[in-house]
């Protein structure tokens, strides 16, 4: 693989942290998880902070951490959580700190996996379902529009997402990605 950071994208329970632990060890790198920086940054969960500070603040930390990861990061696998690239200028910074795979994952996966899960603030309480359903419809272009990779993971394994990003090293769904966006574009 090449030396620039590889960054992994995509909707809660897609397994950007799995697949992100399982990445850095196969390839020799080290692990930074943007969730992880902020919680140590404010001694806070991600829930304590959504409750006593609100997202809008959450947002704001998010970007000021990937901010500074551009100007300090190289070689490094990066999680983000997945909110991280709603931001215009978030999705622009993503791409310039590295190769960005887009981990996708279909609504009935995400639901299987966070079946009880209390750690993600915008998934409590209401109909589940629901909200799963209208935000992947509203973040899926965005996370395309900030990839250079897709990754479809519903069927696959850890291992087998990550021999696919050894393997093709960013380059093969690259150019499908490219292709998408020039058609799109005109
Ligand atoms: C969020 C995803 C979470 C975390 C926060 C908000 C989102 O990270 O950053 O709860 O807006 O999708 P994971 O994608 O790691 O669950």
């Amino acid at each position: 693989m090449s030396r620039e950071n590889v960054i992994l994208i995509g909707f809660m329970g897609a397994g950007k942290t799995s697949v992100g632990q399982a990445l850095a060890k196969a390839s020799g790198r080290p692990l930074l998880d943007t969730d992880s920086l902020i919680e140590e940054e404010a001694s806070m969960t991600i829930s304590q902070i959504f409750a006593v500070q609100g997202e809008q603040a959450f947002r704001e930390t998010e970007s000021r951490v990937i901010a500074r990861l551009l100007d300090q990061t190289h070689g490094a696998v990066i999680s983000t959580g997945g909110g991280l690239p709603l931001r215009q200028e978030n999705r622009e910074r993503l791409r310039k700190l590295g190769t960005v795979v887009f981990l996708r994952v279909k609504p009935e996966t995400v639901l299987e996996r966070l079946k009880g899960d209390t750690t993600r603030p915008l998934l409590q309480g209401g109909d589940v379902e629901e909200k799963v359903q209208d935000l992947l419809t509203y973040r899926d272009p965005l996370y395309e529009q900030a990839a250079h990779q897709v990754v479809d993971v519903d069927e696959r394994t850890v291992e087998e997402i990550v021999r696919i990003l050894i393997e093709t090293d960013g380059s093969e769904e690259d150019r499908r990605v490219e292709d998408r966006r020039e058609e799109a574009e005109g």
